[in-house]
Order: C-alpha cells, then sequence, then structure tokens
C-alpha cells in the first residue's frame, strides 16, 4: 500500500477499539502495516475481522500489556511476520476511578500497572529492535488528567508518569534515531468515557454536551483526533522533534 508510512509496521497496544483503534486504522490507511494486541478477545476478532477485509495488513494477538513475557513474545512474533517494528503506540488503558479516601489499593495498582508497567514493557521489548535498525517512533498516550482531575489519584499520576518515562526514552535512545513523544488526550468520544457516564448515572449524550461545553473548539474529540497527534509524531520528517507532549483536547487546559 502506498502512503507515508508504506514500509513500516506499526504496534499499537488496545488496538481492538476507541482510540487504539482509530490510530491503527490512520497507519494502515497511509500505508503501515499494522499490529494490534488487546487483552478484549472478542473486540479484537472483530477489528481483526474488519481490517482484513478493508485490505490492511493486520497481524493481531490477545496479550496482556501487564504481563513482561506476552509482551516480550509479540513482540518478536510481529518482527519475524513483517521484518521490522517501527513505530510503537502505548495506548492500553484502564480506569478506576475513585475519590482518594474511597481508592482500594487494587484501584491504585490495576492504573499503575496497566499504564506505567504496561508501557515499560512494551517499550522495553521493542527498542532492542528500533536500536538494531537505527529507527523507531515510541508514542504513549497520556492525557489531560496528568494535570490533575477529581476522582483520579491513580491514573493522573500514570498519565503525569508516561510524560517523564516519555522524556526519558527521548534522551536515551535519541542516537539511535528512535524518538518518543506524547499525545495527551482530552475528552474522546469511546467505550471508555461511555462507561464513565453510566458509573455517573448520566446519560453519553449529557456527558458529551457537558464537556463541549467545556472545551474551546466547541465539540468532542474523536479517536481520528488522537491518530492525527500520532501520526505527526510517527512522522518519520518529524525526526527532529523528541521529548514532547501535545495535548489534543480542543483547547489548552480541557
Ligand atoms: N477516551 C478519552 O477521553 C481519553 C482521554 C485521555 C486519554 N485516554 C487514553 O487513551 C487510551 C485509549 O482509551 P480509550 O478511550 O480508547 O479506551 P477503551 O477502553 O475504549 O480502549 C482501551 C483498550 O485497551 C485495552 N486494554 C486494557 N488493559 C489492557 C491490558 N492490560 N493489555 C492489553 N490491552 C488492554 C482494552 O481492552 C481496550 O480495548 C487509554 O490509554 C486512555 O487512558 C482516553
Amino acid at each position: 500500500m502506498a502512503g507515508r508510512f508504506a514500509g513500516r509496521t506499526a504496534f499499537i497496544t488496545g488496538g481492538s477499539r476507541g482510540i487504539g483503534k482509530g490510530i491503527a486504522e490512520r497507519f494502515a490507511e497511509e500505508g503501515a502495516k499494522i499490529a494490534i494486541i488487546d487483552l478484549n478477545e472478542e473486540a479484537l476478532t472483530e477489528t481483526t475481522h474488519e481490517f482484513k477485509e478493508k485490505g490492511y495488513h493486520v497481524y493481531s494477538k490477545v496479550a496482556n500489556v501487564v504481563d513482561a513475557k506476552q509482551v516480550e513474545d509479540v513482540v518478536k512474533e510481529v518482527y519475524d511476520h513483517f521484518g521490522s517494528i517501527d513505530i510503537l503506540v502505548n495506548n492500553a488503558g484502564v480506569i478506576r476511578d475513585n475519590l482518594l479516601f474511597k481508592m482500594s489499593d487494587s484501584d491504585w495498582q490495576t492504573v499503575m500497572d496497566v499504564h506505567l508497567k504496561g508501557s515499560f514493557h512494551a517499550a522495553r521489548a521493542v527498542q532492542k529492535y528500533m536500536v538494531e535498525q537505527k529507527y523507531g517512533r515510541i508514542i504513549n498516550i497520556s492525557s489531560t488528567s496528568a494535570l490533575g482531575n477529581r476522582g483520579q489519584a491513580n491514573y493522573a499520576a500514570a498519565k503525569a508518569g508516561l510524560q517523564g518515562f516519555t522524556k526519558t526514552l527521548a534522551i536515551e535512545l535519541g542516537k539511535y534515531g528512535i524518538t518518543a513523544n506524547s499525545v495527551a488526550p482530552g475528552f474522546i468520544e469511546t467505550d471508555m468515557t461511555k462507561a464513565t457516564a453510566e458509573r455517573m448515572g448520566i446519560s453519553f449524550e449529557q456527558m458529551v454536551q457537558a464537556n463541549i461545553a467545556a472545551i474551546p473548539v466547541r465539540r468532542s474529540g474523536k479517536p481520528a483526533d488522537i491518530a492525527n497527534a500520532v501520526a505527526f509524531f510517527a512522522d518519520e520528517k518529524s525526526s527532529f522533534v523528541n521529548g514532547q507532549v501535545i495535548y489534543v483536547a480542543g483547547g489548552p487546559k480541557c
């Protein structure tokens, strides 16, 4: 397939739905071979089928980013299958929202594990191939919640942590032709935000409208908005953009 990412392989964690799916699709549309991993077997099967029908080169596997061995193994399989790993997007994520006094150890640990340990596992696994190739693009999905958000002490800490992680990868790996950057989305319409509306006891439409009222561009975000920013960082021409965080939120602090 022709396009800006022709000949590249993009590996996306949590790529079966929502933002991860939008990112995977964007890369495939611009010519990349895509590898998606996810815990959700049903969504992964459905998305893989849909992508194959569209003619995309897709490799998919059920894998848990928290399990280092599973991540190492699938990264090797993808490398053996496609012959390179050029782009990693650490997108897999979960929320376990609660006010601090009600937040359990497990709410805290699950969020730290999926976002931080998961991104660490995937970045460590791919860097081996990227260093050999002398080329790579790592993009970590943070969040506006990194700036603080009520009910999200765990998630805010993890998403802020990912920004420090990104900057450190940028410093360590830059000399190998590898850049690391972060995209921090604001309110994006996905199953994750739908679940939050349900938990709050409001309709999704109510939630969308409430968010739009506070967003300067007066609309909510879609996975394609995040995919655009990810594609910018992943572009070969963005080789001097390293260790940056871009907020994609319809305004400066949404
Ligand atoms: N939706 C938003 O408004 C928003 C805003 C800011 C940041 N984000 C971040 O964007 C990313 C994608 O969010 P989304 O809204 O598409 O959520 P989503 O719940 O729709 O998708 C997340 C995907 O990650 C997968 N996943 C979860 N844990 C995993 C694990 N341990 N191993 C492998 N896969 C796992 C899920 O199965 C799911 O398919 C997340 O990191 C999220 O924190 C989302």
